[in-house]
This record gives C-alpha cells, sequence and structure tokens, in this order.
C-alpha cells in the first residue's frame, strides 16, 4: 500500500478550503459582467434557483464520490463504478477542463496582480472612467505585461501546490477569504450610498421575464457551475481528502451560500457603481477592471483599499487555482507514479503554455480564432457553458442511479448519525431534476441555434 493520504485537519478546514476554491474570480469578476450582459435581475433569479436546486446536489455528489473512494478522480470512478462499465472516462473531462480553467483563469488573476501594483505605485489614481477604460485596453493588448503577470501568477502557484495539502491550502484560505469580505462589505456600504443606487438595485433584483432567454438559461448554469467550482472535479479531488465526520450536504450548503452571497455583494458594489458613471452592464470581462477602480480612486484613501482589495482578490484566486490543480497533480502522482514536486511542474507548465495563448488573445494573438472565438474566450465559454455542465450530469447520473444506494446514503448520513432532512430532495435532484434541467437546456439552445440556421438560410 501507498502511504495514507493526507486529510484535512480541522472540519473548518474543509469547508474554508473549499469555499476558499469556490470564491474568486468567478463571483466577483464573472458574476458582474455575466449578470449584466445577461439582462441583470432575470439572471440572477435563474442563477440562484440553479445554485440551490441544481449546484447543491452535484456538490453533495462530487462529495461523496470522492469521500467514499479516497483517490483522484479517475481512481475514484473505478473504484465505485462496476466492472466493465466506463464513468472512469469521465474523468479526463475534468482534468482537460480544469487544465483549460486554470489557463485562462491566471491570465485574469494576473491582471489582479498589475493593478495591485499599481494602486500602490499610484497609477490609478485620479483617474476618469475613460482613462482607465484605455488604461485597461493597454495594458491587456500590451501583451508582453499581461503575459508576464500570467506566468507570474502560475509560478506562485506552483510554489504553493508543491507544498501539498495541509501547508499550502488550509492556512491561506482560513485568513483570506474572511478579509476580502469585509473589504466587500465596506465598498457595498459605499456603493448603496451613491446617486445610482436605486437603478443599480432595480436592475439587479427587478427581474424582467421578458429577458429570460435560452442563451440566459445558459449563461446562468455556466455561471453558477464556475462559481460554485462544479464539474471539473475539484470538490470529488477534495473530498477524497475529507475525515468521516463532516457532514457533507451541510457543507454543500454553506458552500453554495456563502459562494452566492460573495457574488451578490460584488453586484451590489458594481450595479451603483454602474449607474451613477453612466458605464453600460453589458461590457463583458473588462467591466470590474475599469469600474473597481474608478470606485477606489473616488473613495478618500483609495489607494490603499485599492491595493488592499486587489491583493485579496489575487489571494481569492490563488486558492482557486490551487483547488484546481490539485486534480491534475492528484492524478499524476496516483496514476503516473509522479512525484509531487514533478507533478506540480507538469501541471504548471501546461498551464503557462495554454495561459500564454489566453494572455496573448488580447493582443497578439487576438486574431486566433477558432469558432470565432479568441482563444481565452474559447476555454471561458466552452469550460462554464458545456464541458462543466456536462460532467456534472454524469456526475449526477452515476450517484442517483448507478452506485451503490446503500453507500450514498450512508455517506450523506454519516453512517445514519447525521439527520439530513434534505436527503430525498437530493437525491430527487440528482437522479431527475438535475440531468434533465441541463439537459434542457443544451437541447433550447441547440434547437434555437437551428431555427437561426434555418431563418438565414430561407431568407437568403
Ligand atoms: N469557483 C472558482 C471561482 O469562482 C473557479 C473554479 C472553477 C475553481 C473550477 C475550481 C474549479 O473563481
Amino acid at each position: 500500500m501507498s502511504k495514507p493520504r493526507a486529510q484535512f485537519a480541522t472540519r473548518i478546514g474543509v469547508i474554508a478550503a473549499s469555499v476558499g476554491s469556490a470564491i474568486g474570480l468567478g463571483n466577483i469578476w464573472r458574476f458582474p459582467y455575466e449578470a449584466g450582459q445577461h439582462g441583470g435581475g432575470a439572471f440572477l433569479l435563474i442563477y440562484i434557483l440553479f445554485v440551490f436546486a441544481i449546484g447543491v446536489p452535484i456538490i453533495c455528489s462530487e462529495f461523496l464520490i470522492g469521500r467514499s473512494s479516497h483517490s483522484n478522480v479517475l481512481g475514484a470512478f473505478q473504484k465505485l463504478e462496476q466492472k466493465g462499465s466506463k464513468w472512469h472516462l469521465i474523468s479526463y473531462v475534468g482534468i482537460l477542463s480544469s487544465l483549460m480553467i486554470l489557463s485562462f483563469y491566471s491570465v485574469v488573476a494576473g491582471w489582479t496582480l498589475e493593478y495591485t501594483i499599481q494602486s500602490v505605485a499610484g497609477g490609478l489614481k485620479d483617474s476618469s472612467p475613460d482613462y482607465l477604460a484605455n488604461y485597461f485596453q493597454e495594458f491587456t493588448t500590451q501583451s508582453n505585461r499581461s503575459l508576464m503577470w500570467t506566468i507570474v501568477f502560475l509560478l506562485l502557484n506552483y510554489l504553493i501546490i508543491r507544498k501539498g495539502l495541509k501547508n499550502g491550502i488550509e492556512r491561506m484560505s482560513n485568513i483570506m477569504t474572511p478579509l476580502l469580505f469585509v473589504i466587500l462589505l465596506v465598498f457595498c456600504v459605499n456603493s448603496l450610498m451613491m446617486p445610482g443606487a436605486a437603478d443599480g438595485l432595480k436592475f439587479l433584483f427587478v427581474p424582467d421575464f421578458s429577458k429570460i432567454t435560452p442563451k440566459v438559461m445558459l449563461g446562468a448554469l455556466g455561471q453558477a457551475f464556475f462559481s460554485l467550482s462544479l464539474g471539473v472535479s475539484t470538490l470529488i479531488t477534495y473530498a477524497s481528502y475529507f475525515k468521516k465526520d463532516v457532514p457533507l450536504v451541510r457543507s454543500a450548503s454553506i458552500i453554495a451560500g456563502l459562494d452566492t452571497l460573495f457574488a451578490i455583494v460584488a453586484g451590489l458594489i458594481i450595479f451603483p457603481a454602474l449607474f451613477t458613471y453612466g458605464i453600460e452592464p453589458t461590457e463583458g470581462p473588462k467591466l470590474v477592471f475599469e469600474v473597481l477602480p474608478y470606485i477606489f480612486s473616488q473613495t478618500p484613501g483609495g489607494q490603499i483599499w485599492a491595493a488592499a482589495f486587489f491583493f485579496l482578490l489575487f489571494l481569492a484566486s490563488i486558492t482557486s487555482t490551487i483547488s484546481m490543480s490539485e486534480i491534475s497533480i492528484s492524478f499524476f502522482c496516483e496514476e503516473w507514479k509522479m512525484t509531487r514536486e514533478k507533478a506540480s511542474m507538469l501541471n504548471t507548465v501546461i498551464a503557462i503554455v495554454f495561459g500564454s495563448l489566453c494572455a496573448l488573445s488580447f493582443g497578439a494573438a487576438a486574431d486566433w480564432k477558432i469558432f470565432g472565438m479568441t482563444v481565452f474566450d474559447l476555454f471561458n465559454f466552452t469550460t462554464a457553458n458545456l464541458l462543466m455542465p456536462v460532467c456534472g450530469i454524469v456526475f449526477a447520473i452515476f450517484a442517483g442511479w448507478f452506485m451503490d444506494k446503500k453507500l450514498v446514503r450512508s455517506q450523506l448520513t454519516n453512517d445514519e448519525t447525521l439527520k439530513v432532512r434534505t436527503y430525498k430532495s437530493i437525491v430527487f435532484s440528482l437522479r431527475y431534476i438535475a440531468p434533465l434541467a441541463i439537459l434542457s437546456i443544451f437541447l433550447y439552445q441547440h434547437i434555437l441555434l437551428d431555427l437561426v440556421f434555418l431563418f438565414f438560410s430561407q431568407n437568403q
């Protein structure tokens, strides 16, 4: 037998590490621009519905797959599936997606480093929205700086992941996530006092049902998966280190609750400011990098706030990239028998190669398009809106229909020592709601695309 696997030391460590994985750029960078592009209130409503009706059950499925197998993602499926079946093939999709996410995520995480340094150096002080828009444009298209930060970020990530589980992850997540929340709260209050607050709140919270389209549904689904770190087997991998007494369902609900709270608070900072400064909510990935520095520059002591905020956002990103990296590292170590050091290096080299392509997508490689998208957009779109939900369907069906029922029950109730009131609804969602909902959103998209195609071909 190989040496015993690492375990998270404390229960709070478990929750903190999984929350650390969930909370990151997904909440503060991706959520506001996705909500902005997809109609605000309607998007938020569907998003919350997906988080709790589909997200929480799938978190539970990942947790129970991971904890009952104590293995990397491939090993987990191989241990739990019936002989001769092929469920384990899905783990390759998870590993591939985690590397794709790590690549483009590191570009944006690199931007947080640039903005931290610039805040300290005073480069963003006293600036107008136009100046900040140009600044972002120049910084990301002058590819060498964005590229450099991507690589710096990945090297920092490497320094942590090679040390293994306990030393790195647990300690960082415990301190940094609460700190980030404090800063977010301060700026939330600040934004709520702006003249555009009422319009911002209306945009974020009052759903306009006519805005609900298949595209909005797919966007909300992808965002729920991305933000909860679902469907790439991060949570399978983390749960493989959980102890027996961790309450899975309660932890899943806490993670989903906190993650949603962070996203909403980020929205509460951004949208009042957008309406106050007359910036369009549909600006896309650059939104937060243009709006937040301006909010800071309008606040007394703005430079310090900006530096603290971007630095904490960088730390929140790194607790997420550590969790993405753990998927391939545990796979390389356990299946390919690499040392942790070598596995971490391989993970980093792959991410540097693809991350560089993603960084260059804003400048030198902006014209390199696959399916009409730059490499950055392609990785961002296909992971969240396709690969993660596809894995989600498979995890749900596997746990809901194909795993040993007694094992599922004993995992979710910790051998009947916990009373889990939502047990039945979780299993019901895994069996029916989650797979059918995801599938119908896919079909709905496809049918619509076909119709558009038909429409244009007939009108030519
Ligand atoms: N959930 C993370 C975020 O919101 C991103 C992530 C995706 C982390 C997939 C791990 C796996 O920033």
